[in-house]
């Protein structure tokens, strides 16, 4: 069994073994190795593409699904994380999908024996978004070598954005930030947007994280998306085969305008598509022999 935590102990190989799988299942192949593993999906933070795709995905692997609620469950009693963990592997479930907000939350859960799927962990990893932003730009441009990204916006509060930095530069990307300085926190390059829109292969938006750091902008919505937003005349500056990501869930009129999310150089929809088949792949990668 392999657990999915973060990607920092993958090499570039497993995470092509994980791309070509999900490729293979993009293209329709059938898997039945995973038919009848029961599977328990455990959020702890609200979530719609990471949730709702990994049903998709163990749906389409023939598992047997069931979706936890923290609030009907003993964790309201206190009951601990690896308590609640430990207690799905003894009344026979399979695997476990996690989102929890607490960074590194994993360290507890040595003693769980069957694979865990990380859906995020606090401001730590979010590796299958990960994974599905390297699907999308691998099928926009075959390779990541040389690639030059901008990820823009609050890095800081950003497990998409620490995850994407480490593993991009792993396999050869040119790696910046940009956005407000209040949220950069030194983990790549600083570049003024203005050179982003013009010089980038691709622009990773994120969403400012209100809810984790209860930021009280000095930017409005509109002097937000002047200064580091995407905007129907931004996208005329952009190079002619550069691509617009952005992990979801967006702020329209903030960090993008309402033109540009299904514009012909957004790839957002189509990365919430490749979610499914990533997901796919990192369930069967968990059934697999090894550690
Ligand atoms: N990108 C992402 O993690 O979205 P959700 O919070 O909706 O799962």
């Amino acid at each position: 069994m392999k657990n999915l935590y973060e990607l920092n102990s993958l090499t570039n190989r497993e995470i092509m073994e994980i791309l070509d799988q999900a490729k293979k299942f993009k293209l329709g192949k059938k898997c039945d190795l995973l038919k009848g593993k029961k599977i328990i999906n455990i959020f702890f933070e609200p979530s719609t593409r990471t949730h709702y795709s990994f049903i998709t995905a163990e749906q389409n692997l023939q598992m047997e699904v069931t979706n936890f609620n923290v609030e009907s469950s003993s964790i309201k009693k206190g009951e601990s994380l690896y308590d609640t963990l430990k207690t799905f592997e003894m009344i026979g479930f399979d695997a476990a999908v996690l989102r929890h907000p607490a960074k590194n939350y994993f360290k507890i859960l040595a003693g769980v024996k069957i694979p865990i799927l990380s859906g995020g962990d606090g401001t730590g990893s979010h590796p299958t978004q990960s994974l599905l932003d390297l699907y999308t730009i691998r099928e926009e441009f075959g390779e990541f070598t040389g690639l030059k990204i901008a990820i823009v916006g609050d890095i800081r509060h950003s497990r998409v954005a620490h995850t994407n930095i480490k593993v991009m530069k792993k396999l050869g990307m040119e790696v910046y930030i940009s956005g407000p300085k209040d949220f950069d926190d030194n983990s790549s390059e600083y570049i003024e947007f203005e050179r982003v829109v013009r010089e980038m292969d691709i622009i990773m938006l994120l969403r400012v994280q209100y809810e984790r750091h209860g930021y009280s902008m000095v930017f409005d919505q509109k002097e937000y998306n002047d200064k580091y937003g995407l905007n129907s005349e931004k996208l005329k500056l952009m190079k002619k085969n550069a691509i617009i990501m952005h992990p979801g869930p967006f702020n329209r009129g903030t960090e993008l305008t309402d033109e540009v999310v299904e514009c012909k150089k957004s790839r957002i929809l189509q990365q919430m598509t490749n979610g499914v088949f990533v997901r796919m792949a990192c369930l069967k990668r968990s059934f697999t022999e090894g550690e």
